[in-house]
C-alpha cells in the first residue's frame, strides 16, 4: 500500500469487484496526480526508469534487456516517465494509464522533455491493442495491485505479447502486505495474515463511496498466475536497499528497507518464441 491517506476517508478490508475497484481507482489517481508528481518527480526523472522506492533503475538493472527497435508497452503508465527513457534507448514504448491527470502530465513531460510517449487511457484487463503487437510489456508500481482481474490483465499481457515476448513488472512486495503501512518501527511488527487477500479498501465518509482499493496476491498465487498463462518465469528480483539511499516513499524507508523486502520484480518471457 502506497496510499496518501486523506483526513475524511476510512480504511476496511472487504470485497469490492473490477468495476468499483476502476470506478475508484481512477477518480483517485486524477485527484492524487499533481501532488504524486511534485512530491516524486524529482526522484522518478521527467526521462527516468525507476523499478520502485528503493531507486534501482532500469539502467543498472536491465530487466528489459535490449530494447532497441522493440515493440514496448508500459501498462499503468502515469507520467511515462520510465516510457520516456525506454524511446532514448531507442524502443518504441508507448503507454496506457486509468488517469487523465496523469497522462496530463505526461503530455506536459513531452513537451518539456522533447521526448513524447505516445499514451492512451485505458485499463489494465481491456487492453485495446491486437494480438501480438508488442516485444516487451512492463509495468513499474502500475496497474497491476490495483485491479481485481488479475486474470483478465496477466491474460491480455499475453495476449497482446510477440511469442517469447517479456513481461516484467514490479509490486509492493507481497510480504509487505503483512505489516502496518509505516515507514518506520511499527512497519516492522507482522499484524495481518500474508494469505489474507482481502482488498485494503479506503472508503469517503462523507458519501460512503469507495474512493481507493489495493488489491494482494501472494508470491505463490503470482507464479501460479503467470504459469497459468503459459509465461515462463525467468526472474524473480527483490532490490536490496542501498546503503546510501535515505528517502522515505509512503512506507518505504531505510528503517524497513534494511530488513525487509518492500518491491518485488517478476520477469516472464510468453510461450512459444526465443527468449529475448
Ligand atoms: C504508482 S503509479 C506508477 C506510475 C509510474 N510507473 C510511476 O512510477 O510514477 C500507478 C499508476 O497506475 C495507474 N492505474 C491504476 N489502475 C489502473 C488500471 N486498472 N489500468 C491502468 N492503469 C492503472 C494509475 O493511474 C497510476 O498512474
Amino acid at each position: 500500500m502506497e496510499h496518501h491517506l486523506p483526513q475524511s476517508v476510512r480504511v476496511e478490508r472487504r470485497a469490492v469487484d473490477e468495476a468499483e475497484s476502476r470506478r475508484a481507482n481512477g477518480p483517485d489517481w486524477d485527484r492524487y496526480a499533481d501532488e504524486y508528481q511534485a512530491t516524486h518527480g524529482d526522484f522518478l526523472g521527467d526521462a527516468g526508469f525507476l523499478w520502485g522506492p528503493e531507486g534501482h533503475t532500469e539502467d543498472t538493472l536491465g530487466v528489459l534487456g535490449e530494447v532497441v527497435g522493440r515493440d514496448v508497452l508500459e501498462v499503468g503508465s502515469g507520467a511515462g516517465q520510465c516510457s520516456r527513457r525506454v524511446r532514448m534507448h531507442g524502443g518504441r514504448a508507448i503507454g496506457l494509464d486509468l488517469s487523465h491527470r496523469q497522462l496530463q502530465h505526461s503530455s506536459r513531460l513531452d513537451g518539456e522533455t522533447g521526448v513524447a510517449v505516445p499514451s492512451v487511457r485505458g485499463t489494465a484487463t481491456h487492453l485495446p491493442f491486437s494480438d501480438a503487437s508488442f516485444d516487451i510489456v512492463f509495468s513499474s508500481f502500475g496497474a497491476l495491485q490495483f485491479v481485481r482481474d488479475i486474470d483478465d490483465a496477466v491474460g491480455e499481457v499475453a495476449r497482446v505479447l510477440r511469442p517469447g515476448g517479456r513481461f516484467a513488472f514490479s509490486i509492493t512486495h507481497p510480504t509487505r502486505w503483512m505489516f502496518p503501512d509505516d515507514p518506520g518501527e511499527a512497519g516492522l511488527t507482522a499484524t495481518q495474515s500474508y494469505w489474507d487477500r482481502t482488498p485494503y479498501v479506503e472508503v469517503d465518509d462523507a458519501t460512503g463511496v469507495v474512493a481507493y482499493v489495493e488489491h494482494h496476491r501472494t508470491l505463490g498465487d503470482w507464479v501460479r498466475l503467470l504459469s497459468s498463462h503459459a509465461f515462463e518465469l525467468i526472474d524473480l528480483l527483490e532490490p536490496e536497499w542501498p546503503e546510501s539511499h535515505d528517502r522515505v516513499w509512503g512506507g518505504w524507508s531505510r528503517t524497513r528497507g534494511m530488513l525487509t523486502p518492500g518491491t518485488a520484480i517478476f520477469v516472464a518471457l510468453a510461450a512459444g518464441g526465443e527468449r529475448s
